[in-house]
């Protein structure tokens, strides 16, 4: 089915966001920092959370279901430990000072985990992990969302897609970086089968409303994600909640609230970790056996049909260096609703052509 879609440079689609965060009343520096945070990802391939958040965003700060000025406050600090209250503050503006805390703190200790409660959605975890990598330590990131999953044998939604991410010192842009749902696949892949007409969905993608495993998208939009790997998925996702939100003190499983949900404020809670390699040997050794690492499994012989064996990360940092190049194709429908929301916040959509997929 062709689809038509828009292509712009990424560059211009950060100042559109830009100017309509700033139209929303978001201060020019945190506009600045959640554009970037979200044109980071459509470049990286992951264009559920990139610009397309924007439409949740602005809707829930319109709702005043956000702070768009506080910068939160440290609960506790003791040694590599501490405790943040994001005070209902902007997710990627409480992310970006709790990484510097995290990098503070394991450059202190060898390594530091900072648990954030109250907080509001922050994007794709890469972003932060990279900050965290980008300054020499291992960085690992986690959050927990609205419910929408259920737990394994269950019929009603008690986690949410709760991400799992880990990024590396030296290469944080083109390394091994690991950022993954705990579900089968994120949501928006699913909705993105509606939008596109797809009449059904792969095996183990989603559960319908009562819990039995479906490939019927229209049965699978009304459902519910499948955690990954079954019951292994939801150890994983019960896993970061421990670390987001019973550590934190915060909200925790159906307490969440989401973007998509206008009455109330978020509640998420998230997790920095960072390690500092060289506690335990030279960043020139780790990084070398690093090297050694993914050269081994790269050169696993390939399966029928697949031309070569990946690593995590690798996907995304091709399409952005594809994307960089080429600028970031967003679909008609994504480009549409962006600009009526552009219009609720008087920012005017910079000049595109659409083509056809
Ligand atoms: N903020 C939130 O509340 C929230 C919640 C859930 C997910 N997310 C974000 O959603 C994004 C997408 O998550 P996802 O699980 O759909 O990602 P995904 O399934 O596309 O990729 C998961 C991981 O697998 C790797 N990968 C992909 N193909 C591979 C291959 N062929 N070989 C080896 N590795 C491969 C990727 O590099 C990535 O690290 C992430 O950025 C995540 O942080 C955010």
């Amino acid at each position: 089915m062709s689809e038509e879609y828009i292509t712009i440079d990424a560059a211009r689609l950060e100042n559109y966001a830009f100017e309509m965060l700033v139209g929303a009343g978001v201060p020019m520096d945190r506009a600045a920092l959640v554009s970037r945070s979200l044109v980071e990802a459509n470049l990286r391939g992951v264009d559920s959370h990139g610009v397309q958040l924007l439409n949740f965003y602005i809707e829930h700060m319109k709702q005043g279901c956000m702070d768009l000025h506080t910068s939160g406050s440290i609960v506790t600090e003791s040694g590599g430990c501490m405790t943040y209250d994001a005070e209902n503050g902007i997710g990627q503006v409480i992310s970006d000072i709790c990484c510097d805390h995290a990098i503070r703190l394991a450059k202190e200790n060898g390594i530091a985990l900072v648990t954030v409660r109250n907080s509001n959605h922050f994007g794709a975890a890469a972003f932060w992990s990279q900050k965290i990598a980008r300054a020499g330590l291992i960085g690992m990131t986690m959050c927990n969302a609205t419910p929408l999953v259920p737990p394994w044998q269950g019929k009603e939604p008690r986690f949410g897609t709760n991400p799992i991410c880990m990024a590396l010192p030296g290469a944080p842009e083109t390394g091994w970086l690991l950022d993954m749902a705990t579900t089968t696949v994120a949501m928006g892949k699913i909705f993105k089968a509606n939008f596109s007409g797809e009449p059904t969905i792969p095996a183990g993608w989603a559960f319908d409303s009562e819990g039995t495993p479906t490939t019927d998208t229209q049965k699978a939009i009304k459902g519910m994600p499948m955690p990954l790997g079954g019951y292994k998925g939801s150890g994983l996702a019960f896993m970061v909640e421990i670390l987001v939100a019973v550590l934190s003190g915060g909200a925790m499983s159906t307490e969440v609230g989401g973007v998509r949900i206008r009455t109330r404020p978020m509640r998420c809670g998230q997790m920095f970790l960072g390690i500092d390699v060289e506690r335990y040997m030279p960043i020139e050794v780790f990084n070398a056996r690093m090297e050694q690492l993914i050269g081994l499994v790269k050169a696993t012989p390939a399966a029928p049909g697949y031309e070569e064996v990946l690593v995590a990360g690798e996907p995304e940092w091709r399409h952005a260096r594809h994307r960089r190049l080429h600028g970031v194709p967003l679909s008609k429908g994504v480009w549409e609703n962006l600009a009526r929301t552009a219009s609720i916040v008087q920012a005017k959509p910079p000049a595109v052509e659409s083509q056809k997929l």
